[in-house]
């Protein structure tokens, strides 16, 4: 039975992941960080606001192309971590669906990998549309799911259906957004008030060096899959991670392991 809220869990889970964040998978996150802000065009004296900033990437990048870029996360431990990356922007702990900016702040808005966190994706675009002036634009990614390409996600969803034993029912409000979809994404941003959006697909790649490292990661970084192993009794669990780590091994060629993770970026606009 689960004791905690969903924004609970997640709260405590990226507390406690900032530290070792960059290390494990912020070469991967940041794969997204050049197409989010060539998607918002001219950046040069533009005021944007990076949510869900986690370690502070997308800001560092934002302010060399000239924005006058800031970030939020309600991770104090994030917060801390992008504050020693980037000392000389802003960070500020806040929760996506309750932003502390006043109404029409911003040029630009973005969150990358963050409203599939969110027990309240609808709250967190609500507040982006409030604190963007008009005319300002939105971007933000999502992990496209295995039957839309994502490759290492079929890999453990197929060892999972394989071997679990304890499936853990996930509830309603914690797989909204859980995978990116373009109609969920237009609703949710017309719904907002935010114009028709446009989509682009985002070809990122994990390239491990062992199907070890990858394990590793998705136990030091998920949540929910985490969850849902940790749910099973050991043995079930050595089936699972032995099947994952031999899908992957037995994806090496010519020494290397690549695997496509997609995303999908959506850009919308506040009309003006
Ligand atoms: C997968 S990480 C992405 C971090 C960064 N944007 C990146 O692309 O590397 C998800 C981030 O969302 C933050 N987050 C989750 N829910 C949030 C919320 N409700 N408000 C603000 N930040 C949130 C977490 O603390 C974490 O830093």
């Amino acid at each position: 039975m689960l004791q905690k809220t969903f924004h609970e869990i997640e709260h405590a889970a990226w507390s406690e992941r900032a530290a070792q964040y960059d290390a494990i998978f912020a070469s991967v996150s940041t794969q997204a960080i050049n197409p989010i802000l060539d998607a918002l065009g001219q950046l040069q004296g533009m005021r944007q606001l990076d949510v869900a900033c986690g370690t502070g990437h997308l800001v560092g990048a934002a302010s060399k192309r000239g924005a006058v870029s800031e970030g939020v996360d309600f991770a104090q431990t994030m917060v801390d971590v992008a504050r020693v990356n980037y000392p000389r922007n802003c960070f500020q702990v806040a929760d996506a669906a309750q932003l502390p900016q006043d109404d029409r702040t911003f040029d630009a808005i973005t969150c990358s990998f963050g409203l599939n966190h969110m027990e309240n994706p609808q709250g967190a675009v609500d507040e982006a549309f409030r604190v963007l002036k008009p005319g300002g634009r939105y971007a933000f990614t999502l992990w496209f799911g295995p039957e839309d390409g994502n490759e290492l996600q079929a890999i453990i969803q197929q060892a999972i259906s394989a071997f679990a034993v304890n499936p853990l029912a996930l509830p309603k409000e914690w797989v909204q957004l859980r995978a990116a979809d373009e109609t969920a994404c237009e609703v949710i941003t017309r719904q907002a008030g935010f114009r028709p959006p446009t989509f682009k697909k985002l070809s990122i790649a994990l390239q491990p060096t062992s199907a070890q490292e990858v394990l590793d990661t998705v136990n030091k970084i998920s949540i929910r899959t985490k969850m849902i192993l940790d749910n099973q009794p050991p043995t079930v669990q050595q089936k699972i991670y032995e099947t994952i780590r031999s899908a992957i091994e037995s994806r090496r060629a010519d020494g290397l392991i690549s695997l496509v993770c997609p995303a999908l970026l959506t850009v919308v606009q506040k009309p003006g």
